[in-house]
């Protein structure tokens, strides 16, 4: 049999095949258009993921067999707002997870609702990217939009309904939304009202695992695939990323690198930090999870590397970068706001130390320090909350380079581990979609039986100190620049 995970991402959809033991058969990438209205504002066509994913089918079922094909499920770029009218027609573009334009909306539900109260109703408060805060945002600038509400729903929800036609989600996607009582996996009634809006408007809830519907009879024809083909409800990016590199047990830990930064932390029981500065979401397993985000990650890279250098070979830019931990330039990742742990939507990105002898390579060094730095400070939030990480598996494009995975290794302090399909929210998508169709019992016996680690990275003592010297200088810019943008407004 042939499972299908399907990733929609931020910079497009990434499709991938495998059979029944996890052998990847083949992949495709298709891009789609970001788009940045305002400065600080992400939105995205709905109609281009489906366009595109769509059109990714075809192409993946000219490589495997389609009659093969039993399931297909996701991992889906998570918080995003899509709407959808009485006649299940999108009301305007999706407003995304790297959305910085609610920061009144948080204030608003952070001080005046309280945090408290968002924590007990929740299990998190409010940051920019959520998607509670995106639906007030459209309630008062766009009151003729909201008032034609019928369906909320997420980005791989939105592709779900149109590949089966339910309005469905999944408990780790819905967490994000703050709109999810996390703790008792059910709809806050509270913040549905908070947020002017119905149960009915909300799509049903399923397990990540759970078959949520079949390919529709015209979809399952022109692709050639079988009419009886599963879709599975699948879960939020990360969360399908760490069922994917086998980060579903408490105790172990994965790392996305993508255009986002994640470092996600399995718990089998609900759990919030003090400050509420980690997500508290489900895991696509139906258990928990801590994560701590930052909103730019190997996009930091890709936007130095191609916007601003105008380089193609990233791998050519990073061979004369042999000197680790003496960097004297720092980089702070912000170019959209920041999530965990600051929670500040206006703070932006700046290069400091610069000198005449700063070179390029120095420069291209200090970005991947940069976001190792920052996940660096969602660390720390765990390691105060008790919580120890000693070694992490890592995924996502940043993940291919051995010299950040060393970088990571050397300021996290933990040892990094790669898995052999580094693809993670598109293979956790197809574990998922294998553990709907039975193929295996419980997401963790698929993992179990799929996942294969390649290598580990230790961190190596003397270049953790070096680092550490370097990362308490680091976590000293955000306060002062912190005070800048303030003083900006
Ligand atoms: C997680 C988050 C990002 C997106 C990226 O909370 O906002 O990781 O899911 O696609």
């Amino acid at each position: 049999m042939i499972y299908i995970g399907i990733d929609l991402g931020t910079s497009g959809v990434k499709l991938l095949a495998m059979n029944e033991t996890g052998a990847v058969l083949h992949t495709v990438t298709r891009e789609y258009p970001l788009l940045f209205p305002k400065p600080g504002w992400s939105e995205q066509e709905p109609a281009h993921w489906y366009e595109e994913s769509i059109a990714g089918l075809a192409q993946l079922l000219q490589h495997v067999d389609a009659s093969q094909v039993a399931g297909i499920s996701f991992g889906g770029q998570m918080h995003g707002l899509v709407i959808l009218d009485e006649r299940d027609e999108v009301i305007r573009p999706a407003i995304l997870w790297n959305d910085g334009r609610t920061e009144k909306q948080v204030a608003y539900l952070n001080e005046v609702i309280g945090k408290e109260a968002l924590s007990k109703y929740t299990g998190n408060i409010a940051f920019a990217g959520f998607t509670a805060p995106k639906l007030l945002w459209v309630y008062e600038n766009e009151p003729e939009n909201f008032a034609r509400i019928r369906k909320i729903m997420l980005p791989k929800d939105y592709l779900a309904y149109r590949l089966c036609g339910n309005h469905c989600t999944d408990y780790s996607d819905a967490s994000g939304m703050l709109l999810l009582d996390v703790a008792n996996k059910c709809w806050s009634e509270e913040m549905l009202s908070i947020c002017h809006v119905t149960r009915e408007q909300m799509p049903t809830l399923y397990e990540s695992y759970e078959k949520v519907g079949v390919l529709k009879p015209e979809l399952a024809k022109d692709l050639g695939l079988s009419e009886r083909c599963v879709i599975a409800a699948g879960g939020g990016d990360n969360a399908a990323a760490a069922v994917g590199t086998g980060a579903v047990k408490a105790g172990s830990c994965n790392i996305s690198l993508g255009t986002s930064g994640t470092i996600f932390i399995p718990n089998d029981a609900f759990t919030v930090d003090g400050q509420n500065a980690l997500h508290s979401f489900v895991h696509a397993n139906g258990k928990f999870h801590l994560m701590g985000c930052i909103l730019s990650a190997a996009s930091c890279n890709k936007w130095w590397m191609e916007d601003i250098l105008g380089a193609s070979d990233f791998a050519k830019e990073q061979e004369t970068i042999t000197q680790l931990g003496e960097n004297r330039v720092f980089f702070m990742p912000y170019l959209m706001g920041e999530r965990s742990p600051h929670n500040d939507a206006s703070v932006r990105g700046a290069f400091v130390g610069l000198s005449l002898d700063t070179k390029r390579a120095d420069m291209v060094q200090a970005v991947f320090e940069g976001v190792a730095f920052a996940m660096r400070d969602c660390l720390e939030v765990a390691k105060s909350q008790g919580i120890e990480i000693t070694q992490a598996t890592i995924c996502g494009g940043g993940a291919r380079s051995g010299l950040w995975r060393s970088i990571m290794a050397n300021i996290l302090g933990i040892s990094i581990v790669t898995v052999q399909t580094e693809q993670g929210p598109s293979y956790g998508g197809a574990m998922l979609a294998a553990v709907a169709c039975g193929q295996y019992e419980t997401v963790e016996k698929a993992a179990e039986a799929i996942v294969r680690y390649t290598e580990t990275i230790l961190p190596e003592p003397e270049l953790v100190l070096k680092y550490e010297a370097r990362y308490q200088q680091y976590r000293r810019l955000y306060p002062m620049m912190n005070s800048f943008y303030r003083e900006a407004e």
